[in-house]
């Protein structure tokens, strides 16, 4: 049995090796950094553990030895499911490792942005000293805010910001009533726009959420809302985005994805007076990249033990030669 770690952006790989040791199984580590690569790195693997690399229809036309792609994360748009089920590849994430970080980024980003910490920071910096120097701030405790996608991320965050906010309301079509706690209210998106606030985005990026947050829905927010997004960059449009920081639809938006990562630093996005942004970190802690490394890997030891990894996301039919 012999799997690939594809490509990664970790310190160093002793965990990972150190378990796959102790499975038996071959380990080899690539970091592939285009499809061409990666199927040339991949050949002759049965599994891989990737991060970013994108495992596409082709690649798996090219690599009918491979069995399982389990990836390092809760989000999986960086591979082509519709694919793996056709190839009858598995594919397996690690859903439930940073949910608690997640969340609790998601709040403190938007906290940050009503207290208006970043411009405070800056001001202050900058030998600028006065409580009024950002402008009007509101009563966080008077405000709406508002999930789009009440998951597990989002259910956590309403939990977490249920204490800081007047409102909770939520829009999930894919739940049922049952699923949402009795503190959250049940809205429709263009409600969601509407009422809240503030809006913390919580869902996957799907062929439905990509592009979803745009200026239609931009322009049924309230003057000086804010934006939160820690779920996948191209769920927002950026252009659309800035349109409505700069008209004063948006106050500030807080964005820890973008659709293009890293962001250039002359973006636009990255230039603008109100915006926060942190890269791509809202998984991260060093408690929680352990448990996604541990989790990520033993989605392989347990297909090569049981035909069936830990987290399967698409459910496979290839299993390893016994
Ligand atoms: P989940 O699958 O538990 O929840 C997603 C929720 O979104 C589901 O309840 C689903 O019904 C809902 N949803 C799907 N399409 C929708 C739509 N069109 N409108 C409204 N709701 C919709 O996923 P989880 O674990 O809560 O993660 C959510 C996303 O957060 C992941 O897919 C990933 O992209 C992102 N993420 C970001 C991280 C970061 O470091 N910034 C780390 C981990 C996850």
């Amino acid at each position: 049995m012999k799997a690939l770690i594809t490509d990664h952006d970790f310190p160093d790989l002793e965990l990972e090796r150190g378990i796959f040791r102790e499975a038996g199984i071959d380990l080899t580590i690539a970091q592939c950094g285009s499809e061409d690569a990666l199927i040339e790195a991949a050949h002759g693997f049965d599994a891989l553990l990737v991060q970013y690399a994108q495992v596409t229809g082709r690649v798996l036309q090219a690599l009918p030895r491979v069995g399982l792609v389990s990836r390092y994360g809760a989000g999986f748009d960086t591979i082509d499911t519709a694919a793996c089920a056709r190839h009858g590849v598995w594919v397996a994430n690690s859903p439930d490792y940073g949910v608690g970080e997640v969340a609790t980024h998601a709040l403190a980003m938007a906290l940050a942005l009503i207290r208006h910490l970043a411009i405070y920071d800056r001001d202050v910096k900058s030998g600028r000293w006065h409580y009024l120097s950002p402008g009007k701030i509101r009563r966080a405790s008077d405000l709406t805010v508002g999930i789009l996608g009440l998951g597990r991320i989002g259910k956590r965050f309403a939990h977490v910001a249920r204490n800081s906010f007047a409102r909770v309301i939520a829009c999930d079509p894919y739940i049922i009533d049952g699923d949402f706690p009795a503190y959250v209210e049940r809205v429709d998106l263009a409600r969601l726009f509407e009422r809240a606030d503030v809006v913390s985005l919580h869902v996957p990026l799907t062929d439905e959420t990509r592009g979803m947050v745009d200026a239609s829905l931009l322009a049924r927010m309230k003057p000086g809302s804010w934006l939160v997004n820690t779920a996948r960059g191209a769920v927002v449009n950026v252009d659309d985005l800035l349109a409505a920081l700069n008209d004063g639809t948006l106050d500030g938006a807080a964005l820890d994805v973008l659709p293009a990562e890293p962001l250039a630093a002359d973006h636009p996005l990255a230039r603008h007076p109100r915006t926060l942004l942190t890269p791509h970190a809202a998984f991260f802690s060093t408690d929680a990249e352990t448990e996604l490394r541990r989790k990520a890997a033993l989605n392989i030891v347990q297909w090569a033990r049981t035909g069936r990894p830990m987290y399967p996301v698409v459910q496979g039919t290839r299993s390893l030669p016994r």
